[in-house]
């Protein structure tokens, strides 16, 4: 079988292993939430793009039993993934059913959204194809947290990052781009941080 670039594993997929998390992304979010305070204990969470679930399984261990988890995802999650304060929704988050589902539970302390398009290879449109995914996460942001939210959300840099951001500028006190230790240093992602949302 051909190897691809990432098939060795690197450090952070192997502390992931360790550590019983299905994916090495677990530590962005973990470098994020120690940076900004994404999340309290008893927050309601919507994850986006969840699949395989290492987010997922990040934000349910730093919850309490009153917390609660939202995910989405075209994937399954991993089999490992399960939790009493865990609702999965399998399809595609631009999906009305799906809006409307995810809306029922919320509204939501944090939204993040790690989703990440199929990539082509052709950087034009792996970027516009990830600036949808942002736009509408944003609207899920807009439509569903609650004042003093926070959003995280990943983007393919190179498109329409700035643009993004002003906007994130409008509806959250703080608003501001942050690439973790954890992206591989070829990967031309980064993420997105809106704090405190106005409402
Ligand atoms: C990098 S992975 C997410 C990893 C996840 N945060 C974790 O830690 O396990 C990106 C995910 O985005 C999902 N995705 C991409 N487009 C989507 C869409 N339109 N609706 C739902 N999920 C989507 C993919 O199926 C994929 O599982």
């Amino acid at each position: 079988m051909a190897r691809n670039k990432y098939s060795e594993p690197d450090y952070w997929s192997k502390k992931a292993f360790s550590e019983n998390y299905p994916a090495r992304s677990v530590y962005k979010l973990e470098e994020m939430n120690k940076k900004f305070n994404l999340f309290s204990p008893g927050d309601k969470v919507l994850d986006l793009g969840a699949a395989p679930g290492s987010w997922t399984v990040y934000v349910l261990r730093f919850l309490n039993k009153e917390g609660r988890v939202t995910a989405v995802d075209l994937k399954p999650l991993d089999s490992s993934v399960y939790d009493e304060r865990l609702s999965f929704f399998q399809g595609d988050m631009f999906d009305k059913g799906i809006i409307k589902s995810v809306k029922e539970l919320g509204p939501y302390d944090a939204v993040i959204c790690d989703a990440a398009p199929a990539t082509t290879g052709n950087k034009t449109v792996d970027t516009a194809r990830s600036s949808g995914l942002v736009e509408l996460a944003i609207y899920y942001a807009q439509e569903q947290l609650k004042q003093g939210g926070s959003f995280v959300v990943k983007i393919f840099q190179g498109g329409d990052q700035q643009i993004h951001l002003n906007n994130l500028r409008k509806c959250f006190k703080t608003a501001r781009a942050f690439k973790p230790e954890a992206c591989r240093s070829s990967s031309f992602e980064t993420y997105l941080i809106g704090l405190d949302f106005k409402g």
